[in-house]
Protein backbone atom coordinates (compact mmCIF):
# COMPACT_ATOMS: atom_id res chain seq x y z
CA UNK A 1 0.00 0.00 0.00
CA UNK A 2 1.15 3.54 -0.36
CA UNK A 3 2.97 5.00 2.23
CA UNK A 4 -0.07 7.23 3.17
CA UNK A 5 -2.10 3.67 4.58
CA UNK A 6 1.09 2.78 6.56
CA UNK A 7 0.15 4.46 9.75
CA UNK A 8 1.28 4.57 13.25
CA UNK A 9 -1.64 1.59 14.05
CA UNK A 10 -0.05 -0.30 11.82
CA UNK A 11 3.26 -0.17 13.71
CA UNK A 12 1.90 -0.45 17.35
CA UNK A 13 -0.05 -3.56 16.18
CA UNK A 14 2.11 -4.89 13.55
CA UNK A 15 -0.03 -5.44 10.98
CA UNK A 16 0.32 -4.77 7.10
CA UNK A 17 -3.65 -2.48 6.96
CA UNK A 18 -4.89 -0.17 9.30
CA UNK A 19 -7.89 -2.00 9.75
CA UNK A 20 -9.45 -3.73 12.63
CA UNK A 21 -11.84 -6.50 13.28
CA UNK A 22 -13.65 -5.74 16.41
CA UNK A 23 -14.63 -8.20 18.97
CA UNK A 24 -18.26 -9.26 18.54
CA UNK A 25 -20.03 -11.34 21.01
CA UNK A 26 -20.76 -15.50 19.37
CA UNK A 27 -19.44 -13.90 16.41
CA UNK A 28 -15.58 -13.16 16.48
CA UNK A 29 -14.28 -16.26 17.12
CA UNK A 30 -10.70 -17.87 16.54
CA UNK A 31 -11.60 -18.79 13.04
CA UNK A 32 -12.73 -15.80 12.38
CA UNK A 33 -9.68 -13.52 14.02
CA UNK A 34 -7.18 -15.77 12.49
CA UNK A 35 -8.38 -15.29 9.04
CA UNK A 36 -8.35 -11.73 10.00
CA UNK A 37 -5.38 -12.00 10.90
CA UNK A 38 -3.52 -13.67 8.28
CA UNK A 39 -4.64 -11.37 5.91
CA UNK A 40 -2.53 -8.39 7.01
CA UNK A 41 -5.28 -7.20 9.43
CA UNK A 42 -5.63 -7.00 13.41
CA UNK A 43 -8.50 -9.14 14.50
CA UNK A 44 -10.01 -9.54 18.15
CA UNK A 45 -11.38 -12.75 19.83
CA UNK A 46 -14.82 -12.01 21.54
CA UNK A 47 -14.56 -13.09 25.26
CA UNK A 48 -17.52 -11.65 26.61
CA UNK A 49 -19.66 -14.15 25.14
CA UNK A 50 -16.76 -16.75 26.38
CA UNK A 51 -17.38 -18.90 30.05
CA UNK A 52 -14.17 -17.01 31.49
CA UNK A 53 -12.22 -20.19 32.12
CA UNK A 54 -12.58 -21.32 28.85
CA UNK A 55 -10.81 -17.90 27.16
CA UNK A 56 -7.41 -19.52 27.67
CA UNK A 57 -8.44 -22.24 25.10
CA UNK A 58 -9.49 -19.91 22.55
CA UNK A 59 -6.60 -17.79 22.68
CA UNK A 60 -4.18 -20.82 22.59
CA UNK A 61 -6.76 -21.59 19.18
CA UNK A 62 -6.34 -18.21 17.58
CA UNK A 63 -2.72 -19.08 18.10
CA UNK A 64 -2.49 -22.05 16.20
CA UNK A 65 -4.29 -20.59 13.04
CA UNK A 66 -2.07 -17.58 13.27
CA UNK A 67 1.61 -16.44 13.82
CA UNK A 68 0.05 -12.43 14.00
CA UNK A 69 -0.94 -10.23 16.69
CA UNK A 70 -4.04 -10.61 17.93
CA UNK A 71 -6.21 -9.09 20.46
CA UNK A 72 -8.98 -9.89 22.98
CA UNK A 73 -12.10 -7.90 23.78
CA UNK A 74 -14.12 -8.47 27.20
CA UNK A 75 -16.19 -6.67 29.35
CA UNK A 76 -14.21 -5.39 32.35
CA UNK A 77 -17.22 -5.60 35.05
CA UNK A 78 -18.67 -8.59 34.07
CA UNK A 79 -18.38 -12.00 36.55
CA UNK A 80 -14.76 -13.75 35.68
CA UNK A 81 -13.08 -10.16 33.98
CA UNK A 82 -9.82 -10.56 36.34
CA UNK A 83 -9.63 -14.30 34.91
CA UNK A 84 -9.96 -13.62 31.69
CA UNK A 85 -7.49 -10.41 31.99
CA UNK A 86 -4.85 -13.03 33.40
CA UNK A 87 -5.42 -15.06 30.51
CA UNK A 88 -4.63 -12.24 28.47
CA UNK A 89 -1.58 -10.99 30.15
CA UNK A 90 -0.28 -15.01 30.55
CA UNK A 91 -1.03 -15.34 26.51
CA UNK A 92 0.93 -12.88 25.89
CA UNK A 93 -2.47 -11.31 23.71
CA UNK A 94 -1.36 -8.16 21.40
CA UNK A 95 -4.12 -5.90 22.96
CA UNK A 96 -7.20 -5.65 24.76
CA UNK A 97 -9.90 -4.28 23.65
CA UNK A 98 -13.10 -3.35 26.11
CA UNK A 99 -15.56 -0.33 26.41
CA UNK A 100 -17.55 0.64 29.32
CA UNK A 101 -16.61 0.71 33.16
CA UNK A 102 -13.07 0.56 32.33
CA UNK A 103 -11.29 -1.21 35.39
CA UNK A 104 -8.20 0.73 36.46
CA UNK A 105 -6.48 -2.10 38.13
CA UNK A 106 -6.53 -4.22 35.17
CA UNK A 107 -5.75 -1.53 32.87
CA UNK A 108 -2.81 -1.19 35.23
CA UNK A 109 -1.75 -4.68 35.30
CA UNK A 110 -2.26 -4.72 31.29
CA UNK A 111 0.32 -1.80 31.13
CA UNK A 112 2.68 -3.60 33.21
CA UNK A 113 3.11 -6.33 31.05
CA UNK A 114 2.93 -4.73 27.58
CA UNK A 115 -0.40 -5.37 26.73
CA UNK A 116 -1.62 -2.37 24.43
CA UNK A 117 -4.61 -0.94 26.08
CA UNK A 118 -8.28 -0.43 23.35
CA UNK A 119 -11.47 0.90 24.64
CA UNK A 120 -14.11 1.65 22.13
CA UNK A 121 -15.79 4.60 23.09
CA UNK A 122 -18.78 6.42 21.71
CA UNK A 123 -18.38 9.92 22.98
CA UNK A 124 -15.63 12.57 22.70
CA UNK A 125 -15.69 12.71 26.69
CA UNK A 126 -15.67 9.08 27.21
CA UNK A 127 -12.70 8.64 25.01
CA UNK A 128 -10.74 12.02 26.76
CA UNK A 129 -11.61 9.99 30.29
CA UNK A 130 -10.46 6.60 28.39
CA UNK A 131 -6.85 8.43 27.61
CA UNK A 132 -6.79 9.49 31.26
CA UNK A 133 -7.19 5.81 32.41
CA UNK A 134 -4.45 4.68 30.44
CA UNK A 135 -5.44 4.04 26.51
CA UNK A 136 -2.82 3.62 24.04
CA UNK A 137 -5.30 2.96 21.11
CA UNK A 138 -8.96 4.88 20.94
CA UNK A 139 -11.27 3.39 18.61
CA UNK A 140 -14.36 5.43 18.58
CA UNK A 141 -17.93 4.26 17.43
CA UNK A 142 -20.37 6.44 16.33
CA UNK A 143 -23.84 5.92 15.97
CA UNK A 144 -23.97 3.83 12.36
CA UNK A 145 -22.17 1.43 14.57
CA UNK A 146 -23.27 -2.03 15.48
CA UNK A 147 -24.97 -3.92 18.75
CA UNK A 148 -24.50 -1.01 21.67
CA UNK A 149 -23.88 2.50 20.21
CA UNK A 150 -24.26 5.97 20.78
CA UNK A 151 -25.90 9.38 19.25
CA UNK A 152 -23.26 10.88 18.12
CA UNK A 153 -22.85 10.26 13.87
CA UNK A 154 -19.05 8.81 12.87
CA UNK A 155 -18.41 11.83 10.82
CA UNK A 156 -18.78 13.94 13.89
CA UNK A 157 -17.61 12.16 16.49
CA UNK A 158 -14.29 11.16 14.77
CA UNK A 159 -12.65 14.64 14.52
CA UNK A 160 -13.95 15.76 17.88
CA UNK A 161 -11.95 12.40 19.29
CA UNK A 162 -9.05 13.31 17.08
CA UNK A 163 -8.98 16.79 18.47
CA UNK A 164 -9.48 16.01 22.10
CA UNK A 165 -6.72 13.18 22.69
CA UNK A 166 -3.46 12.82 22.02
CA UNK A 167 -3.33 8.75 21.38
CA UNK A 168 -4.04 7.64 18.16
CA UNK A 169 -7.81 7.33 17.49
CA UNK A 170 -9.10 4.54 14.95
CA UNK A 171 -12.48 5.22 13.24
CA UNK A 172 -15.68 2.74 13.58
CA UNK A 173 -19.47 2.83 12.94
CA UNK A 174 -20.45 2.43 9.26
CA UNK A 175 -16.99 0.92 7.28
CA UNK A 176 -16.94 -1.21 4.63
CA UNK A 177 -14.76 -0.21 1.83
CA UNK A 178 -11.42 1.64 0.57
CA UNK A 179 -13.35 5.08 0.19
CA UNK A 180 -14.43 4.80 3.90
CA UNK A 181 -10.61 4.22 5.01
CA UNK A 182 -9.64 7.04 3.49
CA UNK A 183 -12.16 9.11 4.90
CA UNK A 184 -11.14 8.26 7.96
CA UNK A 185 -7.77 8.68 7.44
CA UNK A 186 -8.81 11.69 6.38
CA UNK A 187 -10.73 13.00 9.60
CA UNK A 188 -7.46 12.81 11.29
CA UNK A 189 -7.94 8.90 12.21
CA UNK A 190 -5.18 6.04 11.85
CA UNK A 191 -7.09 3.45 10.79
CA UNK A 192 -10.69 1.76 10.68
CA UNK A 193 -12.59 -0.87 12.66
CA UNK A 194 -15.47 -2.85 11.50
CA UNK A 195 -17.70 -5.54 12.81
CA UNK A 196 -20.92 -5.87 11.02
CA UNK A 197 -18.18 -5.54 7.36
CA UNK A 198 -16.24 -8.81 9.04
CA UNK A 199 -19.41 -10.73 10.54
CA UNK A 200 -20.87 -10.56 6.64
CA UNK A 201 -17.72 -13.21 5.18
CA UNK A 202 -17.00 -16.50 4.61
CA UNK A 203 -15.81 -17.41 7.66
CA UNK A 204 -17.63 -15.71 9.96
CA UNK A 205 -19.48 -18.62 12.10
CA UNK A 206 -23.31 -16.96 11.86
CA UNK A 207 -25.54 -19.28 10.70
CA UNK A 208 -26.97 -19.06 6.85
CA UNK A 209 -30.27 -18.30 8.08
CA UNK A 210 -29.12 -15.72 10.19
CA UNK A 211 -26.57 -14.52 7.45
CA UNK A 212 -29.69 -13.80 5.24
CA UNK A 213 -31.46 -11.56 7.28
CA UNK A 214 -28.14 -9.18 6.99
CA UNK A 215 -28.19 -9.35 3.34
CA UNK A 216 -31.63 -8.80 2.80
CA UNK A 217 -31.71 -5.93 5.11
CA UNK A 218 -31.97 -2.24 3.97
CA UNK A 219 -30.31 0.97 5.40
CA UNK A 220 -33.84 1.85 6.89
CA UNK A 221 -34.33 -1.46 8.18
CA UNK A 222 -31.59 -1.14 10.56
CA UNK A 223 -32.58 0.60 13.93
CA UNK A 224 -31.53 1.52 17.67
CA UNK A 225 -33.86 -0.41 19.89
CA UNK A 226 -33.74 0.01 23.76
CA UNK A 227 -36.03 -2.87 24.57
CA UNK A 228 -33.41 -5.41 24.14
CA UNK A 229 -31.50 -5.31 27.19
CA UNK A 230 -32.56 -1.36 28.32
CA UNK A 231 -29.44 0.41 26.23
CA UNK A 232 -29.59 1.40 22.91
CA UNK A 233 -28.38 -1.32 20.93
CA UNK A 234 -28.72 -1.09 16.75
CA UNK A 235 -30.45 -3.89 15.59
CA UNK A 236 -31.16 -5.23 12.10
CA UNK A 237 -35.33 -5.19 12.15
CA UNK A 238 -37.05 -8.20 13.03
CA UNK A 239 -39.86 -10.53 14.48
CA UNK A 240 -38.32 -10.44 17.86
CA UNK A 241 -37.88 -6.43 18.37
CA UNK A 242 -41.38 -5.70 16.86
CA UNK A 243 -42.65 -7.82 19.44
CA UNK A 244 -40.19 -6.11 22.64
CA UNK A 245 -41.15 -3.21 21.12
CA UNK A 246 -44.79 -3.00 21.81
CA UNK A 247 -44.50 -5.42 25.08
CA UNK A 248 -45.54 -4.35 28.28
CA UNK A 249 -43.08 -4.57 31.49
CA UNK A 250 -44.72 -7.53 33.00
CA UNK A 251 -43.81 -9.34 29.61
CA UNK A 252 -39.94 -7.64 29.47
CA UNK A 253 -39.54 -8.56 32.97
CA UNK A 254 -40.22 -12.26 32.56
CA UNK A 255 -38.19 -12.16 29.16
CA UNK A 256 -35.10 -10.54 31.41
CA UNK A 257 -35.58 -13.55 34.70
CA UNK A 258 -35.78 -16.01 31.56
CA UNK A 259 -32.63 -14.90 30.18
CA UNK A 260 -30.56 -14.32 33.60
CA UNK A 261 -31.09 -18.13 34.46
CA UNK A 262 -29.97 -18.37 30.82
CA UNK A 263 -27.38 -16.75 31.42
CA UNK A 264 -26.36 -18.22 34.78
CA UNK A 265 -26.07 -21.61 33.11
CA UNK A 266 -24.22 -20.80 29.99
CA UNK A 267 -21.24 -18.45 32.01
CA UNK A 268 -21.17 -20.74 35.06
CA UNK A 269 -21.26 -17.84 37.20
CA UNK A 270 -22.55 -17.86 40.67
CA UNK A 271 -25.66 -15.37 41.80
CA UNK A 272 -23.74 -13.77 43.97
CA UNK A 273 -21.18 -12.73 41.29
CA UNK A 274 -23.98 -11.84 38.70
CA UNK A 275 -25.29 -9.76 41.44
CA UNK A 276 -22.03 -7.86 41.85
CA UNK A 277 -21.49 -7.49 38.17
CA UNK A 278 -25.39 -6.03 38.15
CA UNK A 279 -24.16 -3.78 40.61
CA UNK A 280 -21.20 -2.77 39.28
CA UNK A 281 -23.35 -2.02 36.56
CA UNK A 282 -25.79 -0.29 37.80
CA UNK A 283 -23.28 2.03 39.61
CA UNK A 284 -20.97 2.87 36.73
CA UNK A 285 -23.44 2.91 33.80
CA UNK A 286 -25.84 4.75 35.41
CA UNK A 287 -28.31 2.46 35.00
CA UNK A 288 -31.66 2.03 36.20
CA UNK A 289 -33.33 -0.97 37.75
CA UNK A 290 -35.34 -2.27 35.16
CA UNK A 291 -31.92 -1.59 32.81
CA UNK A 292 -29.97 -3.44 35.02
CA UNK A 293 -32.21 -6.76 35.33
CA UNK A 294 -32.70 -6.85 31.45
CA UNK A 295 -28.76 -6.73 30.73
CA UNK A 296 -27.99 -10.72 30.47
CA UNK A 297 -31.23 -10.27 27.49
CA UNK A 298 -28.53 -9.37 25.02
CA UNK A 299 -25.91 -12.19 24.83
CA UNK A 300 -28.82 -14.88 25.45
CA UNK A 301 -31.01 -12.86 22.73
CA UNK A 302 -28.07 -13.07 20.41
CA UNK A 303 -27.07 -16.69 21.05
CA UNK A 304 -30.26 -17.64 19.47
CA UNK A 305 -29.36 -15.73 16.23
CA UNK A 306 -25.97 -15.79 16.12
CA UNK A 307 -25.33 -19.62 17.00
CA UNK A 308 -28.44 -21.52 16.84
CA UNK A 309 -29.17 -19.50 13.73
CA UNK A 310 -32.85 -18.43 14.88
CA UNK A 311 -32.97 -14.93 13.21
CA UNK A 312 -36.65 -14.75 14.29
CA UNK A 313 -36.75 -15.42 18.26
CA UNK A 314 -32.72 -13.98 18.28
CA UNK A 315 -31.99 -10.39 17.81
CA UNK A 316 -29.01 -9.60 15.32
CA UNK A 317 -27.60 -6.32 16.10
CA UNK A 318 -25.88 -4.47 13.33
CA UNK A 319 -24.39 -1.68 12.02
CA UNK A 320 -26.30 0.75 9.22
CA UNK A 321 -23.73 -0.33 7.02
CA UNK A 322 -25.71 -4.05 6.54
CA UNK A 323 -27.72 -2.07 4.64
CA UNK A 324 -25.18 -1.59 1.77
CA UNK A 325 -23.51 -5.14 2.16
CA UNK A 326 -24.37 -7.38 -0.52
CA UNK A 327 -22.02 -10.20 -0.74
CA UNK A 328 -19.89 -12.68 1.59
CA UNK A 329 -16.38 -12.69 0.50
CA UNK A 330 -13.89 -13.75 2.09
CA UNK A 331 -11.66 -11.71 4.77
CA UNK A 332 -8.58 -12.00 2.60
CA UNK A 333 -10.77 -11.05 -0.64
CA UNK A 334 -12.47 -8.17 1.49
CA UNK A 335 -9.10 -6.70 3.02
CA UNK A 336 -7.39 -6.62 -0.61
CA UNK A 337 -10.46 -4.86 -1.74
CA UNK A 338 -10.02 -2.65 0.84
CA UNK A 339 -6.64 -1.77 -0.08
CA UNK A 340 -7.15 -1.41 -3.32
CA UNK A 341 -10.26 0.45 -3.68
CA UNK A 342 -8.25 2.83 -1.06
CA UNK A 343 -5.48 3.51 -3.11
CA UNK A 344 -7.89 3.88 -6.30
CA UNK A 345 -9.54 6.74 -4.53
CA UNK A 346 -6.06 8.43 -3.05
CA UNK A 347 -5.00 8.43 -6.64
CA UNK A 348 -7.98 9.74 -8.34
CA UNK A 349 -7.93 12.72 -5.09
CA UNK A 350 -4.50 13.25 -5.44
CA UNK A 351 -4.42 13.01 -9.45
CA UNK A 352 -7.91 13.90 -10.29
CA UNK A 353 -8.62 10.32 -12.32
CA UNK A 354 -11.55 8.33 -12.00
CA UNK A 355 -12.40 7.62 -8.25
CA UNK A 356 -12.83 4.29 -7.00
CA UNK A 357 -16.54 2.56 -7.59
C1 LIG B 1 -23.04 -8.94 16.03
C2 LIG B 1 -22.29 -7.91 16.83
C3 LIG B 1 -21.83 -8.25 18.10
C4 LIG B 1 -21.11 -7.32 18.86
N1 LIG B 1 -20.63 -7.70 20.08
C5 LIG B 1 -19.80 -6.86 20.76
C6 LIG B 1 -19.14 -7.31 21.94
O1 LIG B 1 -19.30 -8.44 22.39
N2 LIG B 1 -18.31 -6.42 22.57
C7 LIG B 1 -18.09 -5.17 22.07
O2 LIG B 1 -17.32 -4.42 22.67
N3 LIG B 1 -18.71 -4.72 20.96
C8 LIG B 1 -19.53 -5.54 20.28
N4 LIG B 1 -20.12 -5.13 19.11
C9 LIG B 1 -19.75 -3.82 18.54
C10 LIG B 1 -18.58 -4.01 17.54
O3 LIG B 1 -17.46 -4.50 18.20
C11 LIG B 1 -18.20 -2.74 16.77
O4 LIG B 1 -17.82 -1.74 17.67
C12 LIG B 1 -19.24 -2.25 15.82
O5 LIG B 1 -19.82 -3.33 15.13
C13 LIG B 1 -18.65 -1.28 14.80
O6 LIG B 1 -19.60 -0.79 13.89
P1 LIG B 1 -19.91 -1.45 12.44
O7 LIG B 1 -20.75 -2.65 12.72
O8 LIG B 1 -20.63 -0.36 11.72
O9 LIG B 1 -18.61 -1.80 11.81
C14 LIG B 1 -20.88 -6.01 18.35
C15 LIG B 1 -21.37 -5.68 17.07
C16 LIG B 1 -22.06 -6.61 16.31
C17 LIG B 1 -22.52 -6.22 14.94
Amino acid sequence: MPPAFHTPLCDMLGVRYPIIQTGMGWVATPELVAAVCNAGAFGFLAAATLVPEEVEQHIERVKALTDRPFGVNYLMDAPGAEVIAQAIIRNGVKAAGYNRSPNAEQIRAFKQAGVLCVPTCGAVRHAAKAEQLGADIIVVQGGEGGGHTGSVPTSLLVSGAVDAVSVPVVAAGGFSDGRGLVAALAYGAVGIAMGTRFLMTRESPVPKTTTQRYLDAQVTDVLVTQQVDGLPQRVVRNELVDQLETSGRLALLVRALRSGLAYRKASGASVRELLTSALSLRRNERLTRSQMLMAANAPMLARKAMVEGDPVAGYLPSGSVAGVIGDLPSCAELIERIAAEAEATLKSLTLGSEPAS
